[in-house]
Protein backbone atom coordinates (compact mmCIF):
# COMPACT_ATOMS: atom_id res chain seq x y z
CA UNK A 1 0.00 0.00 0.00
CA UNK A 2 1.25 3.22 -0.84
CA UNK A 3 2.28 5.79 2.25
CA UNK A 4 -0.11 8.72 2.80
CA UNK A 5 1.35 11.50 2.33
CA UNK A 6 2.87 13.65 4.94
CA UNK A 7 2.16 17.22 5.02
CA UNK A 8 4.54 19.49 6.06
CA UNK A 9 4.88 21.29 8.72
CA UNK A 10 7.65 23.98 8.09
CA UNK A 11 7.10 25.49 4.80
CA UNK A 12 8.75 28.34 3.13
CA UNK A 13 7.21 30.95 0.35
CA UNK A 14 10.21 32.75 -1.89
CA UNK A 15 9.49 34.53 -5.30
CA UNK A 16 10.33 38.00 -6.72
CA UNK A 17 9.41 41.55 -4.41
CA UNK A 18 5.94 41.60 -4.76
CA UNK A 19 4.48 38.59 -6.01
CA UNK A 20 2.35 37.49 -3.41
CA UNK A 21 4.09 35.87 -0.74
CA UNK A 22 2.62 37.31 2.17
CA UNK A 23 -0.66 37.42 0.86
CA UNK A 24 -0.31 33.38 0.08
CA UNK A 25 1.42 33.29 3.66
CA UNK A 26 -1.77 34.25 5.70
CA UNK A 27 -4.18 32.13 3.58
CA UNK A 28 -2.37 29.16 5.53
CA UNK A 29 -3.50 30.21 9.16
CA UNK A 30 -6.75 27.86 7.91
CA UNK A 31 -4.43 25.32 7.73
CA UNK A 32 -3.43 25.78 11.20
CA UNK A 33 0.21 27.48 10.29
CA UNK A 34 1.79 30.38 12.02
CA UNK A 35 2.68 33.01 9.03
CA UNK A 36 6.20 34.31 9.76
CA UNK A 37 6.68 37.49 7.83
CA UNK A 38 10.43 37.69 7.45
CA UNK A 39 10.42 41.44 5.66
CA UNK A 40 9.04 42.29 9.71
CA UNK A 41 11.43 40.25 11.72
CA UNK A 42 14.07 41.53 9.99
CA UNK A 43 13.04 45.09 11.59
CA UNK A 44 11.60 43.57 14.96
CA UNK A 45 14.69 42.01 15.81
CA UNK A 46 17.40 43.88 14.03
CA UNK A 47 18.59 41.06 11.66
CA UNK A 48 20.27 43.58 9.22
CA UNK A 49 24.20 45.21 8.98
CA UNK A 50 22.57 48.54 7.84
CA UNK A 51 19.68 50.54 5.70
CA UNK A 52 20.51 51.06 2.37
CA UNK A 53 18.93 54.71 1.77
CA UNK A 54 19.85 54.49 -2.03
CA UNK A 55 17.53 51.74 -2.61
CA UNK A 56 15.35 52.45 0.46
CA UNK A 57 16.03 49.04 1.78
CA UNK A 58 17.58 46.99 4.93
CA UNK A 59 21.13 45.37 3.95
CA UNK A 60 20.45 41.67 5.69
CA UNK A 61 22.35 40.78 7.88
CA UNK A 62 22.37 36.75 5.90
CA UNK A 63 23.76 34.76 8.78
CA UNK A 64 22.20 36.39 11.59
CA UNK A 65 18.74 35.15 9.62
CA UNK A 66 19.51 32.35 8.75
CA UNK A 67 20.42 31.88 12.63
CA UNK A 68 17.29 33.24 13.96
CA UNK A 69 15.05 31.35 11.99
CA UNK A 70 16.79 28.21 12.34
CA UNK A 71 16.19 28.57 16.12
CA UNK A 72 13.16 29.22 15.42
CA UNK A 73 12.15 26.07 13.55
CA UNK A 74 13.52 24.06 16.01
CA UNK A 75 11.85 25.98 18.35
CA UNK A 76 8.17 25.03 16.64
CA UNK A 77 9.18 21.24 15.79
CA UNK A 78 9.41 21.38 19.96
CA UNK A 79 6.05 22.43 20.26
CA UNK A 80 4.40 20.66 16.94
CA UNK A 81 3.85 24.24 15.70
CA UNK A 82 3.26 24.49 11.53
CA UNK A 83 5.66 27.30 10.56
CA UNK A 84 4.71 28.96 6.94
CA UNK A 85 7.89 31.53 6.15
CA UNK A 86 8.08 34.16 3.79
CA UNK A 87 10.70 36.03 2.11
CA UNK A 88 12.79 35.91 -0.74
CA UNK A 89 15.23 34.64 1.21
CA UNK A 90 13.61 31.79 2.47
CA UNK A 91 14.97 29.44 -0.09
CA UNK A 92 18.78 30.03 1.58
CA UNK A 93 17.75 28.14 4.36
CA UNK A 94 19.03 24.73 4.31
CA UNK A 95 16.66 22.02 2.58
CA UNK A 96 16.98 20.00 6.13
CA UNK A 97 15.18 22.45 7.99
CA UNK A 98 12.03 22.86 5.64
CA UNK A 99 9.73 20.67 3.99
CA UNK A 100 8.43 22.14 1.35
CA UNK A 101 9.59 25.18 -0.63
CA UNK A 102 6.91 27.33 -2.64
CA UNK A 103 7.33 29.93 -5.04
CA UNK A 104 4.98 32.20 -5.75
CA UNK A 105 5.28 33.57 -9.71
CA UNK A 106 3.62 36.41 -10.67
CA UNK A 107 3.09 38.08 -14.54
CA UNK A 108 4.97 40.42 -15.23
CA UNK A 109 2.37 42.91 -16.03
CA UNK A 110 0.35 42.90 -12.27
CA UNK A 111 3.61 42.68 -10.91
CA UNK A 112 4.62 45.96 -12.77
CA UNK A 113 1.72 47.72 -11.36
CA UNK A 114 2.31 46.24 -7.74
CA UNK A 115 6.13 47.66 -7.76
CA UNK A 116 5.07 51.15 -9.57
CA UNK A 117 1.81 51.50 -6.90
CA UNK A 118 4.60 50.99 -4.38
CA UNK A 119 6.49 53.76 -5.59
CA UNK A 120 9.57 52.16 -6.37
CA UNK A 121 12.04 54.01 -9.09
CA UNK A 122 12.65 52.73 -12.42
CA UNK A 123 15.37 50.96 -11.53
CA UNK A 124 14.54 49.11 -8.84
CA UNK A 125 11.56 48.16 -10.78
CA UNK A 126 13.79 46.58 -13.55
CA UNK A 127 15.57 45.21 -11.67
CA UNK A 128 13.06 43.27 -9.50
CA UNK A 129 11.18 42.43 -13.02
CA UNK A 130 14.57 41.02 -14.09
CA UNK A 131 14.63 38.86 -11.08
CA UNK A 132 11.25 37.45 -12.21
CA UNK A 133 11.90 36.74 -15.38
CA UNK A 134 14.99 35.62 -15.05
CA UNK A 135 13.18 32.99 -12.21
CA UNK A 136 15.94 33.76 -9.73
CA UNK A 137 13.97 32.44 -6.49
CA UNK A 138 13.04 29.31 -8.66
CA UNK A 139 16.37 28.31 -10.02
CA UNK A 140 18.08 29.03 -6.67
CA UNK A 141 15.75 26.83 -4.22
CA UNK A 142 16.13 24.01 -6.98
CA UNK A 143 19.98 24.56 -6.72
CA UNK A 144 19.91 24.79 -2.99
CA UNK A 145 17.91 21.25 -3.09
CA UNK A 146 14.36 22.31 -1.74
CA UNK A 147 11.77 20.52 -2.96
CA UNK A 148 9.76 23.07 -4.89
CA UNK A 149 6.61 24.05 -5.65
CA UNK A 150 5.85 26.50 -8.20
CA UNK A 151 2.18 28.49 -7.84
CA UNK A 152 0.96 31.76 -9.63
N1 LIG B 1 -3.46 36.41 -5.46
C1 LIG B 1 -3.57 37.74 -5.43
N2 LIG B 1 -4.64 38.34 -6.00
C2 LIG B 1 -4.75 39.67 -5.98
N3 LIG B 1 -3.85 40.53 -5.43
C3 LIG B 1 -2.78 39.98 -4.86
C4 LIG B 1 -2.58 38.56 -4.85
N4 LIG B 1 -1.42 38.31 -4.22
C5 LIG B 1 -0.92 39.51 -3.86
N5 LIG B 1 -1.73 40.51 -4.25
C6 LIG B 1 -1.50 41.93 -4.02
O1 LIG B 1 -0.20 42.27 -4.48
C7 LIG B 1 0.46 43.12 -3.56
C8 LIG B 1 1.74 42.46 -3.10
O2 LIG B 1 1.42 41.27 -2.40
P1 LIG B 1 2.30 40.75 -1.18
O3 LIG B 1 2.54 41.82 -0.20
O4 LIG B 1 1.65 39.49 -0.71
O5 LIG B 1 3.65 40.42 -1.95
P2 LIG B 1 5.03 39.95 -1.33
O6 LIG B 1 5.58 38.96 -2.29
O7 LIG B 1 4.86 39.52 0.06
O8 LIG B 1 5.88 41.30 -1.39
P3 LIG B 1 7.29 41.57 -0.68
O9 LIG B 1 8.30 40.82 -1.50
O10 LIG B 1 7.49 43.04 -0.75
O11 LIG B 1 7.20 41.07 0.72
C9 LIG B 1 -0.53 43.40 -2.42
O12 LIG B 1 -1.17 44.62 -2.67
C10 LIG B 1 -1.52 42.25 -2.53
O13 LIG B 1 -2.79 42.62 -2.10
MG1 LIG C 1 5.79 40.22 1.81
Amino acid sequence: MKKPHKKPNIIIITGSVGAGKTTLAQKYKKQGYTPLDVNQLIKKHKLYDAYDHKNKCFVVDEKKLATWLEQRIHQAKKNKQKLVIDSHLSHYLSPKYVDLCIVVTCDLKTLYKRLKKRGYSKKKIEDNLQCEIMEVCYTEALEKGHKVKKVR
